[in-house]
């Protein structure tokens, strides 16, 4: 079988732990996946920028667009970032060729997911979004997949590695949120604009693309109430740990008797509690469902590797032919009316 020829737009914190990691898992990709997997062409803004990653032998296109339609390619994966173009106009190109496509981009999914969704669906190539929330922490899947037959009543966690590692550190260490957020960034782990992840919008739209998935519903990430970290100081911190808890950045989507209620904003949470164990850039999302005990996922939840490992996982999805629609048993029904319901 031919091997699935990949193009990758954005060769930054994430894009170059992708080209790496399909070297590395070369052999274990062929045998996973029933044929190879091989990255043959890249975009970026530079070409001539320094990068720690081999593409010998890996073309270069002139931009994300012609990557994207470049029929040279069977999958589209753009690590560029940013809810419009060039993400945009590239990934819409991609799939109206038929061509599958796998993105980390929350901003991008939470605010054309469900038409992204449906073209997708109508040119029959894959839209796998893994990364795009709690990185290597496979939540999409398990909500669309491994709990579609569950009723799902709450989604919460936390979403942000940035943010609880800046959390984290301010308490341990007593450093100001601004040497905190210097040393996220310098790890890759903070947004091309810090003030998305700090002032919670990431987890915002996180939090909507999960409660799509877990409610059924279309994606709401303006009607979410968001409120950040940036006031907050070791002081409060210190406060907080006098009386027993701990702060964290919490996304919650719960279903009310009022409809879905969607909120983000720093709680405090009892030091005993198993949320409040979770330190530094992990991530953790609970989900309760009818008839189950809550089940919580744990693990990194930013960073270069830890992004491309759900990355690759999607990449290798596409290879092997392993599909899901894109908003599961939901997205035929959400992509019909753009105003889909919010509430059931
Ligand atoms: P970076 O800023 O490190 O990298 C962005 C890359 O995109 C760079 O290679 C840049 O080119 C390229 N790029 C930017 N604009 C353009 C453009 N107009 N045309 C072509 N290329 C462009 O970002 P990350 O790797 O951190 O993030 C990428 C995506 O992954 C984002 O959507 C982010 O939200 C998501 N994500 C990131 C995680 C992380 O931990 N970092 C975790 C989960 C998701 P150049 O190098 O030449 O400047
Ligand atoms: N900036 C994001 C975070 C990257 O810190 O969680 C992962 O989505």
């Amino acid at each position: 079988v031919a091997p699935l020829k990949v193009g990758i737009a954005g060769l930054g914190t994430v894009g170059s732990a992708v080209v790496r990691l399909i070297e590395q898992q070369r052999g274990a990709l062929t045998a996973r996946c029933g044929r190879g997997v091989r990255v043959v062409a890249v975009a970026a803004r530079s070409k001539a920028r320094k990068r720690d990653v081999d593409l010998t032998d890996i073309a270069w296109a002139k931009d994300a667009l012609a990557l994207a339609n470049d029929p040279g390619i069977d999958c589209f994966v753009e690590l560029m970032g940013g809810s419009d173009d060039p993400a945009h106009s590239a990934i819409e190109a991609a799939l109206k060729s038929g061509k599958s496509v796998v993105t980390a981009n929350k901003a991008l999914i939470a605010k054309h997911g469900l038409r992204l969704a449906s073209l997708a669906e109508q040119h029959g190539g894959a839209l796998n979004y893994e990364a795009a929330v709690g990185a290597a922490i496979p939540v999409i899947k398990t909500l669309r997949e491994g709990l579609a037959g569950t009723t799902i009543n709450r989604v919460y966690g936390i979403l942000n590695g940035t943010c609880n590692y800046i959390l984290t550190r301010m308490e341990r260490e007593g450093l100001s949120f601004a040497e905190c957020l210097k040393d996220a960034q310098r790890l890759g782990y903070a947004e091309a604009d810090p003030s998305f992840d700090v002032d919670g919008h990431d987890t915002a739209q996180k939090l909507s693309i999960l409660a799509s998935l877990a409610f059924g519903t279309r994606i709401a990430q303006n009607e979410v109430y968001v409120e950040g970290i940036s006031s907050i100081a070791p002081e409060d911190l210190r406060a907080a740990e006098e009386l027993g808890y701990r702060v964290k950045l919490l996304g919650v989507a719960v279903r009310t008797s009022k409809g879905i209620e969607q909120r983000v904003h720093p709680t405090m949470v009892p030091k005993t509690s198993s949320i409040a164990q979770v330190m530094g850039v992990t991530n953790a999302v609970t989900i309760d469902g009818d008839g189950i005990p809550p089940i919580t996922l744990v693990g990194p939840g930013a960073g270069g590797a830890a992004t491309a490992s759900a990355v690759v996982a999607d990449i290798a999805d596409v290879a092997s032919g392993t599909r899901a629609l894109p908003f599961g048993r939901h997205s035929t029904k959400l992509r019909e009316t753009k105003k889909a319901p919010m509430e059931r």
